[in-house]
């Protein structure tokens, strides 16, 4: 029987190995289970052209882009849950530029120091990385005006406390940009398997509902998927669980992993700097309905 402290252990000692690691043995799989090969990858989303990027801090283990759609502004203090080696922590530092300030939590030792010794390669002394569990921030409350997190919900046992949690060090009116693992529809055990060996993050990936759900259950509003992807495993992978009728049943079941990027506000702050966030976003959901191809207003384009 696995319990919360046995998994977190696992989950601590797999991404101990992966700061050792470099990013090519991680990166085609999210989450770096590493077991993939060929030339698959589930970020597709590249950082290399973001202001922000560095390399050292890139071990491949994301599965979106969360910045893109955190709306962060000069002199924000953000906060990165699960930094792992300070990816997102660094393109979130351009935008909040040295007026601001950048928070890391990871509770991987190795992690945490890789992070550090980027951010003091960098010369930066505005980008912080701190060693804690993401289900008991080491953050003082209401201290937060947003919060990233890249592919880490997935793997924590109670992610109800990890979004009580951002809750609590978010200022009113504060907002969350999360890209996570999530699950629609039921997985067969089989396909599960092969999927968590295929691309990681599946094993504790749950209902995109439910993660929804928890979101709402931690007080926030707005709750909006900004991008939702499927993580697509090749057909010669499936056909080692399913016969060619069953990969076609399955197929056409809509049943899939999926990678998203949510976005949602902590209740209360500045009705004006909301509603100006509310039409970027918009904006933003338009323009990549357009670049998408789908019109705007279809349903699921998000946008209206
Ligand atoms: C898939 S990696 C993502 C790292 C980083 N966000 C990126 O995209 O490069 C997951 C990270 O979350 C960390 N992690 C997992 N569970 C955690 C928890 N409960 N508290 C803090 N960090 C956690 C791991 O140590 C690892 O560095």
């Amino acid at each position: 029987m696995h319990t919360a402290e046995s998994i977190k252990s696992v989950v601590r000692e797999r991404y101990s190995e992966i700061a050792h690691q470099d990013k090519a043995l991680n990166e085609t799989t999210c989450c770096g289970s590493g077991a993939a090969g060929g030339t698959y990858t589930i970020m597709a989303d590249s950082y290399a052209s973001l202001p922000g990027y560095n390399p050292d801090a890139d071990l491949g283990l994301g599965c979106g882009l969360p910045t893109e759609f955190a709306h962060i502004q000069s002199g924000d203090t953000v906060l990165d849950l699960g930094s792992g080696a300070g990816n997102d922590a660094f393109v979130a530092r351009a935008e909040t530029g040295a007026a601001g300030k950048v928070i890391g939590v990871d509770f991987t030792p190795a992690m945490v120091q890789r992070a550090r010794q980027n951010a003091e390669k960098l010369g930066y002394n505005n980008v912080e990385f701190r060693q804690g569990d993401i289900e008991d921030l080491p953050v003082v409350d209401a201290s937060v005006d947003v919060v990233v997190s890249n592919c880490v919900l997935n793997l924590v046992p109670d992610k109800a406390k990890v979004f009580t949690e951002i809750a609590r060090v978010l200022r009113p009116g504060g907002h969350f940009s999360i890209s996570d693992v999530v699950l629609v529809g039921d997985l067969p055990d089989s396909l599960r398997d092969a999927a968590e060996m295929y691309a990681g993050c599946v094993s504790g990936a749950i209902q995109m509902d439910a993660y929804l759900d928890l979101a709402r259950q931690g007080g926030f509003e707005n709750v909006t998927v900004q991008k939702q992807k499927p993580i697509l495993i090749p057909d010669h992978i499936l056909l080692e669980f399913l016969t060619p009728e069953q990969l076609k049943t399955f197929v056409a079941s809509g049943t899939g992993i999926f990678s998203i990027t949510l976005y949602a506000e902590k209740p209360g702050g500045d009705p004006s700097e909301k509603q100006q966030r509310a039409d970027s976003r918009k904006t933003q959901m338009r323009n990549l309905a357009a670049e998408a191809g789908k019109a705007c207003c279809a349903s699921g384009s998000g946008c209206c």
